[in-house]
């Protein structure tokens, strides 16, 4: 059977599928079989890239499922090279043309390169963008609180989401709470720490106890912290049991053992230093 998963409201009262299936590193050739597979373990929500070159693969998977475009919630994210205006709109337009759709539910800013510093004019086109439509709701990813601080001055929307990189080893507490008092959603990204915590022994005690997989008590801890995960993976069994999160929950003392093993402990960039405007 398939979960029925929670939605989350954003701050436009778009709804938000909380388990979403990430496409982070998933190879263009396997994507569309992958996505096809998600769709069938009950998952309607997708986030792609303009970094991960697969949202070509994305869209023929959606058209191939034969599920409702308004079914599927698909999120895609503005690549670092295009954050002046023209360059924006063009390849929010290329992402449109390649997902083989006429509007997405959120598209995001992916990094803020604040040593570029173009970010705020990026977020006036994605502004420009949700007026027109096309895009459900707008969002940001990676953002810090200072850069956020800039968004909120210079611009009109606030964003729905912020996606950051958030799991048991990065618990992400100030950015989180910042985003919390101003309406501003939290997506994880790397739910799982790309792999990292899953042979923690503090989170693999508390898995035996409950007869799950150590990846099932990390998604469940982010599902009750309220964020919004999309764990990604190539392997369809896991593509299904990453989905079954519904029949068990933690308690508070589980809540606290895996909440203690934060280290600050990154897997991917600091959204500081990340700079790299050809990827
Ligand atoms: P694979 O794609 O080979 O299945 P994150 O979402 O934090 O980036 O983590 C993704 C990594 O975690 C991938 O290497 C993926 O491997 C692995 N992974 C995803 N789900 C599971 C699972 N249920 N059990 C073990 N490893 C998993």
């Amino acid at each position: 059977m398939n979960p029925v998963i929670p939605a989350v409201p954003l701050n436009n009262g778009v709804e938000i599928p909380q388990l979403g299936f990430g496409t982070y590193k998933l190879p263009p050739a396997q994507t569309r079989d992958l996505v096809l597979h998600a769709f069938d373990a009950g998952y309607r929500h997708v986030d792609t890239a303009q970094m991960y070159r697969n949202e070509r693969e994305v869209g023929e998977a959606v058209a191939a499922s034969g599920l409702p475009r308004a079914e599927v919630f698909v999120t895609t994210k503005l690549n670092n090279g295009f954050h002046r205006h023209d360059d924006a709109l063009a390849a929010f337009d290329r992402s449109l043309d390649a997902l083989g759709t006429d509007y997405v539910d959120l598209f995001l800013i992916h990094w803020p390169l604040p040593a570029v510093g173009l970010y705020t004019e990026a977020w006036a086109a994605l502004e420009e963008i949700y007026a027109s439509g096309r895009a459900r709701a707008i969002g940001v990813s990676n953002f810090q609180p200072a850069h956020l601080d800039r968004v909120l001055e210079s611009g009109t929307v606030v964003p729905a989401v912020n996606q950051v990189e958030v799991h048991p080893y990065l618990r992400q507490d100030e950015v989180r709470a910042y985003g919390a008092a101003r309406g501003i959603v939290t997506e994880a990204w790397s739910p799982l720490g790309r792999g990292t915590v899953l042979t923690d022994p503090v989170i693999a005690n508390v898995a035996a106890r409950h007869g799950v997989s150590t990846a099932q008590v990390v998604l469940r801890w982010h599902l009750q912290r309220g964020d919004v995960v999309f764990p990604k993976s190539a392997t369809p069994e896991r593509i299904v049991q990453n989905a079954d999160l519904w029949r068990f929950e933690l308690g508070a003392e589980d809540v606290a053992a895996l909440d203690a093993l934060d280290r600050g402990e990154r897997t991917g960039s600091h959204p500081d230093l990340e700079n790299d405007t050809t990827r």
